[in-house]
């Protein structure tokens, strides 16, 4: 029996990026990675808890925990977690500013360079998520600047790594998550026309596969696909 290929997801403890399990996990071995554990993991799925508000300490983490599993090849590093504050740019204090900015880009930076190699031997590909917030957003000026720098960052890597190992950058429009609340924001009414999470997996893991260099996926998808009836 031929071993499936494993896919390293953040920030799978919720909205996206659980989702996103739940539809890798039928063909991939996941390992999962968050703050707390989800209650239900997907089968063939596994663990590892790292705070990417210390980024070092959490890539050391998550690199020695897969070598502890005898993983030593990915398919797929997808860098989803992400954090953020809905506030004015003058309304953000340094600790905070450095808070989203250590968890979206500094741990994503340090991530990728620790289990580069790991991908290459899996002949694998870096999947970042971004927001469509990275073209500048009013009132979540840290948030977006982080965004921004992901933009930069796979650029960047794209260059360095030359074709040996596969780059790429998903921005994601307004999805229904935990994450809105999470920054303070309220959407109101207006999230009836977010994606849901899953809808939102759907369009990420087609993506993937489709393997463009960089997607932005706008809520004119998700109208579209209303009017063709397929609610989700
Ligand atoms: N929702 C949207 O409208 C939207 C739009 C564009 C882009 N995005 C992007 O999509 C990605 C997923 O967001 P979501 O909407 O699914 O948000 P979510 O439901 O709030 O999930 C965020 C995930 O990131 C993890 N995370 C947050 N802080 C962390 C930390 N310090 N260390 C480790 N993990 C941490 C969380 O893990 P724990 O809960 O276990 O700490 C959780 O699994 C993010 O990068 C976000 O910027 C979202």
């Amino acid at each position: 029996m031929t071993a499936l290929p494993t896919a390293l997801i953040t920030g799978a403890t919720s909205g996206i990026g659980l989702a996103l399990a739940r539809r890798l996990a039928a063909t991939h071995r996941l390992v999962l990675s968050g703050r707390r554990e989800p209650q239900k993991l997907p089968d063939k799925a596994s663990y590892v808890g790292a705070d990417l508000s210390e980024p070092g300490k959490a890539a050391d983490v998550v690199h020695m925990a897969l070598r502890e599993a005898g993983i030593t090849k990915l398919s797929k590093l997808v860098l989803n977690a992400g954090t953020g504050t809905y506030a004015a740019a003058d309304a953000e204090d340094a600790g905070t500013i450095r808070h989203t900015l250590d968890v979206n880009l500094v741990a994503s930076v340090l991530m990728a360079h620790r289990l580069a190699p790991l991908l290459e031997a899996g002949s694998g590909k870096l999947v970042l998520i971004g927001s469509v917030a990275h073209r500048g957003s009013g009132n979540m000026p840290s948030y977006a600047a982080s965004k921004a720098g992901l933009s930069g960052l796979a650029r960047s890597l794209r260059s360095e790594w030359n074709g040996r190992i596969g780059v790429q950058i998903i921005h994601p429009g307004p999805t229904r998550t935990p994450m809105h609340e999470n920054a303070g924001y309220q959407p109101g009414g207006l999230d009836r026309l977010f994606f849901s999470a899953d809808a939102m997996a759907d369009e990420i893991a087609r993506l993937i596969e489709a393997d463009r260099p960089a997607t932005t996926i706008m809520i004119a998808a998700r109208l579209r696909r209303l009017v063709s009836g397929k609610r989700s």
